[in-house]
């Protein structure tokens, strides 16, 4: 994988700038914004840093002292939806093996990377204590659970922006 190329949709500059009305774009609340708005990528990355500086007027070196200053922000590039493979016993037991490959041909990823376009990344996840539903796999808070391999392209067309 090559480097990360964010991109800020249409949408993500609406609800950046949304935060920052919410917060009358009073830059003494710098943090709780940027708090706020890593919710949004999971991440900093500096076409976000350069929007919340803009909307509040600051400089762009105010905004990366907060980032580096407080150690819950980052700007270290994290996916939008990252997805957790189970690989407990009961998960390993019933296929999380070909879970994970289905993941990997369909996004062309391999674990603990970044896609290109910063969607997804693929990581391995202890037991989330739903076994009866093994094998199960998380995408950002949802949980799938009695995976097949064929379930695997339907679920990810739910997370295609792109259409
Ligand atoms: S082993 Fe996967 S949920 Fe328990």
């Amino acid at each position: 994988m090559s480097g990360l190329k964010f991109t800020l949709k249409d949408d993500d500059i609406k609800n950046v700038r949304e935060i920052c009305v919410s917060f009358n774009h009073d830059s003494e609340k710098l943090l709780s914004i940027l708090s706020k708005v890593q919710k949004l990528f999971g991440f900093l990355p500096p076409e976000v840093q350069n929007l919340v500086a803009a909307e509040l007027k600051i400089q762009i070196s105010e905004v990366l002292d907060t980032i580096n200053f407080y150690s819950f922000l980052t700007a270290k590039a994290k996916a939008r939806h990252p997805i957790s493979i189970c690989t407990g016993n009961a998960c390993l037991a019933r296929g999380a093996d070909n879970i994970l490959e289905a993941f990997k041909n369909e996004l062309n990823l391999d674990v603990d990377k970044l896609s290109e376009d910063g969607e997804f990344s693929l990581i391995y996840s202890r037991c989330i204590g739903a076994c009866g539903l093994a094998p199960v796999v998380m995408i950002d808070e949802e949980m799938y659970g009695n995976l097949t391999d064929k379930d695997i392209p339907s679920i990810l067309r739910k997370y295609n922006t792109t259409d």
